[in-house]
Parts: structure tokens; sequence; C-alpha cells
């Protein structure tokens, strides 16, 4: 047996068994912690682990549970896989405690049993906050501060059907060799409940912070881990929170769930397009609407843009929020070879309203039109939804979930729609009126004739 001693970057995760000042990996100082000086025992083959035929393997239905809380259940794929490992990334105070005790007043009302751990908050603290959420229940019991082995051994005892880690920064690890909140900490907690919840039978959810700079080290690190992994974000200075589903073993990704923060916490919101849209009573430049899918969700965004002259010349700002950066500076570039729009003197400012993102090629267009208006100075129609995506030609080319976006455009009212030309005769919806362009040079002679 020999002694070893392993230190680890707490940034970063990164391990050495020499101590550095600075991290080589993430370049911090002093983020060095020592992590175990005792002896390493070669591992021994556990007698009950075989290898199963896979034809031998039975075939069971998975029933999902409904927590009742729409937006929720959505961005899960439709309600809770049993025996899955959840983790909710998010900001300190952006509602993730609120969330998951809303969830479990409202699990106990189907006869659910809730161990929930807190190791940030007093039990009192938890009772307040419940008491505001209206949820007075038997059925959840808390455990606040303690270590894994304390956690294990009061739902061994409780035999709860969920279990609430709030958060896993502050779960201790119990092995003495690791330090709370560090990455090895959180990892080593985390594979320990992933084992216990399969062998039980029991559901759990994991809450882990994230910091303001968006340093994702934390959580991030867990995602190759757990099942299901769910960022909650929100501005703070709106009420609007937003779920995303970043990975999901049983559902579609990049699902999103909507909610209000109210007085009495978290509500859904049923209509997220009309919450994003703004009815302008005067048509402006620099503006176009696209529904962007979000998981098999359409939702109506309005994406802004202004083009303004530089003052830097020759180094014009180019800031987006909401699209990819890259993917503006190559619209940009497109519309500056094929359309002759010296581009390069104007500062540019590119928006996604609401906070909300787009992360499809589908929205191209969209941005395209937003760019160009704001540039030209010319309205587009504002009752005219866009959708596309370009291509380094010029070419428009067609996008997925056509029809979908456009029943969602035409639920909130749309009747005119520009569309790829290789798809717009292939929609079977009736009653709409279709421009369709197979370039941006089609696109740009339509909207100089709509000025
Ligand atoms: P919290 O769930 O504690 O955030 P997190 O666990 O992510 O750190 O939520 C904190 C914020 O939510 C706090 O600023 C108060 C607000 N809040 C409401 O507006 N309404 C409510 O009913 C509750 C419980 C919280
Ligand atoms: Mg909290």
């Amino acid at each position: 047996m020999k002694k070893k001693v392993l230190f680890e970057c707490i940034e970063c995760g990164y391990q050495s068994p020499k101590y550095y000042g600075k991290c080589p990996q993430c370049q911090n100082w002093n983020s060095m912690v020592e992590l175990s000086s005792g002896d390493i025992e070669p591992g021994q083959p556990s007698p009950e682990r075989q290898a199963v035929s896979l034809s031998h393997i039975e075939e069971t239905q998975t029933k999902r549970t409904l927590t009742g809380l729409q937006e929720f259940d959505r961005v899960l794929g439709g309600g809770i896989v049993p025996d899955s490992v959840i983790l909710i990334g998010g900001e300190p105070g952006v509602g993730k405690s609120t969330l998951l005790l809303e969830v479990s007043g409202i699990l106990t009302r189907t006869g659910k049993k809730i161990l929930y751990f807190s190791g940030e908050e007093s039990a009192h603290q938890i009772k307040i906050r419940a008491k505001r959420l209206k949820i007075d229940s038997s059925d959840i019991f808390l455990l606040t501060m303690g270590t894994l082995s304390d956690l294990k051994k009061a739902a061994n005892e409780l035999k709860p059907h969920f279990i609430i880690i709030d958060s896993i920064q502050t779960l201790h690890p119990d092995k003495h060799s690791l330090i709370s909140g560090s990455i090895s900490s959180m990892k080593w907690a985390t594979s320990e409940i992933i084992e216990f919840a399969k062998k039980n039978g029991i559901t759990v959810f994991v809450i882990g912070h994230i910091t303001k700079d968006g340093s994702l080290a934390g959580p991030k690190t867990l995602e190759h881990m757990v099942d299901v992994v769910l960022y909650f974000q929100g501005e703070f200075k709106s009420d609007l929170r937003i779920l995303r589903a970043e990975k999901n073993r049983f559902g579609p990704v990049n699902e999103l769930g909507i909610f209000q923060m109210t007085g009495q916490g978290l509500t859904s919101i049923k209509d997220p397009s009309q919450l994003f849209l703004q009815h302008h009573s005067v048509a402006e430049s620099g503006i176009s609407i696209f529904p962007a899918m979000n998981g098999l969700r359409p939702i109506l965004i309005e994406i802004q843009a202004l083009v303004t002259e530089s003052p830097f010349s020759g180094n014009p700002r180019r800031i987006s929020v909401g699209f990819d950066n890259y993917r503006m500076s190559m619209l940009i570039s497109v519309i500056e070879k094929k359309l002759k729009l010296p581009f390069f003197k104007s500062d540019v400012f590119l928006n996604v309203t609401g906070g909300m993102s787009i992360r499809e090629t589908a929205g191209d267009l969209s941005v395209l039109s937003a760019l160009i208006s704001s540039y030209k100075n010319i309205t587009v129609p504002q009752d005219i939804v866009i959708i596309g995506e370009v291509g380094l030609t010029g070419e428009v080319r067609s996008v997925g979930f056509i029809d979908n976006r456009i029943k969602e455009a035409i639920r909130q009212g749309f009747k005119q729609f520009i569309l790829p030309a290789s798809q717009s005769s292939l929609t079977h919806i009736k009653n709409i009126s279709i421009t369709s362009v197979a370039n941006i040079f089609d696109f740009y002679s339509y909207i100089g004739k709509s000025r």
C-alpha cells in the first residue's frame, strides 16, 4: 500500500499530485486544496454484480408521475420518471427552493412522501416559505444541515418516494478526505445518491448553484451522471422564470417551462407567445417575428435590431443578446457580400426580447430581416412571420417543424408568412398568405417593395 497525496482545484476540478499556487487549467490563484492522504486499497469485485443478457431483462412500463404544475411536467417530458435523478441548476435567488417546495406540496396531495434536505436554510425558514406557498403537509420531512449518511439514514427510516437535496454544495460528503462544496465532493455525493436512489426506488431532485458570472463548474461536472438536467433562469428585475431541459434521458431537450414568480410562489404561464409579443401601435423598423421551437413547442418571439453609424471606423461593435454572435456576424457578411450593403461602417445590436434565445438556424431569415430593416430604416409589416435558414451563398433553406410554427402563429392571429421556397408549397394549411423566397435577393426585393 502506498501513501498518496492529491490536490484539487475547487474552481474547475483539476487534479494533480503536485500543489500549484495558480491552477494550470483555469488559472485561478490559491484554489488548490489537498484531497486525500489515506491509503489506497485495491478494488474488490462485488459479488452481486453480474452481466445479464439483454433478452432476459423484463420490460416494465414506466408510469410517470404528473405534478400538476403544467410547465414543470412539460419540461420533464410529460411528468417525473420513477427512480430518476434530476439536477436543477440556477443562480442563487432564482427560485429553485421555491419550485421544489411547491412541487413537494403538490406531490403530497397524491399520497407521496417527501424527504427534503436543506443545508442552507433552517427548518423555521422553510416553514415560513411553505406558509407563503400555502403548504402544510405532514408528509414533507425536513432534514436541515447534515451529512450524506444522515440523509441515507433518514431515508431508510422514512421510506420517502422523493428526496430533495437543497443543495448539493451544502451536503457534507462524510468522507473526511473531501471538502464540502468541492468538485470531487459533489461528484462523490452525487454518485452515492444515484446508487442509493436506483437501489431503493426513490426519485431524487438535486439542486446545484451556479454563479452569477455563468461559471457552471459545479453542477456542469455532474451533468453526465444524472438522468435529467434542468436550468432555471430569470431576470431579477422581472418576475418571469424559464426552466430549460439541457439533458433528458426520457424526453426532448431544449423544452422550456415558463413561470411567473408571484407572492404565492410560481405559477405556470400557459400562453407564452402572448407574453413575448408586444403589439406595436406604429410599425417600427428593425423588428421581426419568429416562431422559435423550444423542444416540441413553438413560441412566438420578437427580434429587434439596431444598426447605427459607428463612431469607431474600421472596428464597429457587434453585440447580440439571445442569438449566437458568430452566426450574426456570418449573416452580416452574407448581406454585405450579396446585397452590397456596407454594414462595416455600422454598429450592430441584436436583441431577442423577453430574455428568450434562438438556438436554431431557422431564425436566420428573421434576424436578417430585422438587420436590413433597421439599416435601411424600412418597416417590414409587423403582421408577417418570417421563417428560414440562410446559407453562405444567400440561399434560403428549409427548416424543421414548419407546420407547427405556422399553426402557432395563426393561433396568435398572424396570416402572412415569408417561407423558404422549397417549403412553401408543402404546407397544407389553408387561408394564409405565403410569400416564398428562394434566396435573400427575393427577400430583399420583397421588403423593398413593402416599405
Ligand atoms: P428561492 O427559492 O429561495 O431561490 P433559490 O433557492 O434559487 O436560491 O427564491 C428566492 C426569491 O423568490 C426571493 O427573492 C423571494 C422570491 N419569492 C417570491 O417572490 N414569492 C414566493 O412565494 C417565494 C416563496 C419566494
Ligand atoms: Mg434555495
